[in-house]
């Protein structure tokens, strides 16, 4: 069974992970467990042990181990949401369903669920998954931006709707999706690999100001420039087409002087840093994150019930500053009767049970009834 992991992650070696927290705070990575690293070799003459690239594994490897799936926040989620018998709930971003189930669940009997993801691969596991429950639902291969029109089809409003923002961990697991750096395969990263352009389009089209800019906007990346220009150099001759062409361009364009001390980062997740924030910017570039985002809180009130309620997950700080301008915009102006204070986390217990969870925030919004 797959399991679900959220946008701030990314598949390193042997299963560890490094977290992204933020693209303007700084990116705070940090592995779970100290990585064996693969294939290291020197990347600078003399410089083994200072310097050093790893290179990706070919194998596919799974992200989680199977039957590991845990929906974040969970408890959370449905204590803000609230869903009753009878009522209609969305959940925009059915990745593996976890969500989705229990929202499901919660609306019988005499409701119903509807079901949205980018990606058409994970709504055939769903579909399977929510017969289980039974009640009734339908699915739909949308963007969550073109849930007013879903909902207009349907001819219903909903009572509760769900966002859990970022990437799944079955895209993840798929090397030939190219989300994780440490599986070698295309540079593609497309949520909707049927339409928009590849991370590997991207890289061989955009100038070097707006690579530079995207690295340093979307991933806090602080040799932003190096990195691109490195990009711009090596497709004058050869495009940039895999992962591992990609992570190792970054690895010799902004090598990393490890810092050692008590306190400081294992080596090898300080070098891997910069190849994380990168590959984060090149998805939230590809798939039009923060766009779609803010095209969803503008349309949220319109897609709501009197008295119904919305709640956001959301995995770094670019996200969570545009959920709650929306949701403190919408109650200033009357449209949301009550919306979250502060950003709801993932209480400690969880945190140790799910890694996915340390850097998620929800947060939630009130119609008026
Ligand atoms: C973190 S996963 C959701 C996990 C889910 N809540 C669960 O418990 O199984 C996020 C999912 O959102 C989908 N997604 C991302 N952006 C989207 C968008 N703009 N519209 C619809 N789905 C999107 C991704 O394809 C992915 O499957």
């Amino acid at each position: 069974m797959p399991s679900i992991l959220c946008a701030a992650w990314i598949l390193l070696p042997a299963g560890a992970r490094v977290r992204i927290s933020s693209p303007r705070r700084g990116l705070q990575a940090r592995a779970e467990r100290k990585p064996k690293p693969h294939n290291s070799v020197p990347l600078l003459p003399g410089g083994a042990g200072k310097y050093e690239i790893f290179m990706p594994r070919p194998q596919r490897q799974r992200s989680t181990p199977e039957g590991e799936h845990l929906p974040v926040m969970l408890a959370e989620v449905l204590a803000a949401l609230a869903p009753h018998p009878g009522e209609t709930a969305v959940d925009c971003t059915l990745g593996f369903g976890g969500h989705a189930i229990e929202l499901l669940r919660r609306v019988q009997p005499g409701g119903r669920l509807i079901g949205l993801d980018l990606d058409a691969a994970n709504l055939d596991p769903v579909r399977q998954r929510l017969a289980q429950v039974g009640g009734t639902y339908s699915l739909h291969h949308s963007n969550y931006a073109g849930l007013a029109g879903i909902l207009a089809n349907e001819g219903v409003l909903a009572d509760v709707i769900l966002a859990d923002l970022g990437m799944s961990s079955m895209q993840v697991d798929d090397a030939n999706r190219g989300f994780a750096f440490m599986r070698d395969g295309p540079l593609d990263m497309r949520m909707d690999p049927t339409r928009g352009r590849s991370a590997a389009e991207l890289l061989a089209t955009l100038s070097q100001a707006e690579l530079a800019g995207a690295f340093r906007d979307l991933g806090d990346e602080p040799d932003a420039e190096k990195i691109a220009a490195a990009i711009v150099a090596q497709r004058s001759h050869k495009s940039v087409q895999r992962t591992g062409e990609l992570m190792k361009l970054i690895q010799e364009a902004a090598p990393v002087k490890v810092a050692k001390g008590p306190g400081q980062p294992t080596p090898w997740q300080q070098r891997i840093r910069p190849v994380a924030r990168v590959f984060q910017a090149l998805r939230i570039l590809v798939n039009r994150e923060l766009a779609n985002l803010e095209h969803l809180l503008r349309i949220l009130p319109e897609c709501l019930n009197s008295g119904g309620r919305a709640a956001i997950i959301s995995f770094h700080s670019g996200e969570d500053r545009l959920v709650k301008q929306a949701f403190r915009d919408g109650l200033r102006a009357g449209i949301y009767a009550a919306v979250s204070d502060e950003p709801i986390r993932a209480d400690f217990a969880e945190r140790q049970r799910n890694p996915r969870a340390r850097s998620a925030k929800l947060r939630w919004a009130k119609k008026p009834n």
